[in-house]
């Protein structure tokens, strides 16, 4: 077996995959003088890093749960103008996370609520931070149901540890207030530990009304609003997009 097949074998053994596919370039760039051995192996070295590190942005991305993948590049500012683009965009940086604050996305339908909360999960999964998206009724279900099964603190618990934590969809149903209250409980856990991204189509003034108690609902916002960035989108629905005539008086 000659030496090359050898180490053609050797990537296998070390999971060396990148390198498996990119040495015959190498070999031959470095036979033609065109690179020294060293810049080779540094560009060779360098694609298994990215290989890798796409790797993990994949499984990160896959593990959080995410609905749909869009990212702040597919998401048209133009559409919706009165939106700060620049202030969303910092979201980048994650600084929200650093300084535990909340954002919140309230408007209309279509407006992109679901897709910017998304967007912002996707490049904190791709910085290695532990993030989760989950409707707010689907949270409230499995809340209730580790209540019943007497493992309500080890589940708030679960939630509280995310380093982001995605909330879509609240107020979209009424909540009872002792079904809030469960709400209530993980908002306070997070509360000052780790930001939480919420989309709603209510305004505040609606939470009591959705929450089934003013009380609760009160202490819900103080919390969620002391450290937070607030959006309101109300705008044309992008689901909506090109069909906008058929919406014209006659
Ligand atoms: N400005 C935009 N640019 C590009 N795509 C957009 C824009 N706004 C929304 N979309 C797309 O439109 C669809 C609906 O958006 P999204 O689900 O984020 O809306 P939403 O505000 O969460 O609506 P709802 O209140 O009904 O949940 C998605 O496919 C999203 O990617
Ligand atoms: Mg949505």
């Amino acid at each position: 077996m000659s030496n090359y097949i050898k180490l053609m074998n050797n990537f296998d053994s070390l999971k060396l995959s990148t390198f498996r596919t990119n040495i015959d370039y190498f070999i031959d760039e470095v036979n033609n003088d065109k690179a020294t051995l060293v810049d080779a192996l540094y560009d060779l070295t360098n694609k298994e890093l990215e290989f890798r590190q796409e790797r993990v942005n994949r499984a990160m991305i896959v593990t959080s749960h995410f609905p749909f993948v869009k990212t702040f590049d597919d998401y048209d500012f133009s559409y919706q103008p009165k939106l700060n683009k620049d202030e969303i965009l910092d979201f980048k940086n994650l600084r929200f996370i650093q300084n535990n604050e909340n954002i919140v996305f309230m408007g209309t339908p279509g407006t992109g609520k679901t897709h910017l909360a998304i967007s912002i999960g996707i490049e904190s999964a791709k910085n290695r931070y532990q993030t989760y998206f989950i409707n707010c009724n689907e949270l409230i279900l499995q809340l209730k149901k580790a209540k019943l099964e007497n493992t309500l603190a080890r589940r708030l618990k679960h939630f509280t540890s995310y380093s982001v934590l995605i909330i879509d969809e609240v107020g979209f149903l009424p909540i009872n207030a002792e079904d809030s209250d469960l709400l209530f409980q993980l908002i306070s856990m997070r509360y000052e530990k780790h930001p939480t991204i919420f989309t709603t189509n209510k305004s505040f003034s609606h939470w009591g009304e959705i929450f089934g108690d003013s009380v609760i609902a009160n202490a819900m916002l103080d919390r969620i609003l002391h450290h937070s960035k607030v959006f309101q989108i109300i705008g044309p629905s992008y689901r909506m997009k090109g069909k906008e005539e058929l919406f014209k008086e006659e």
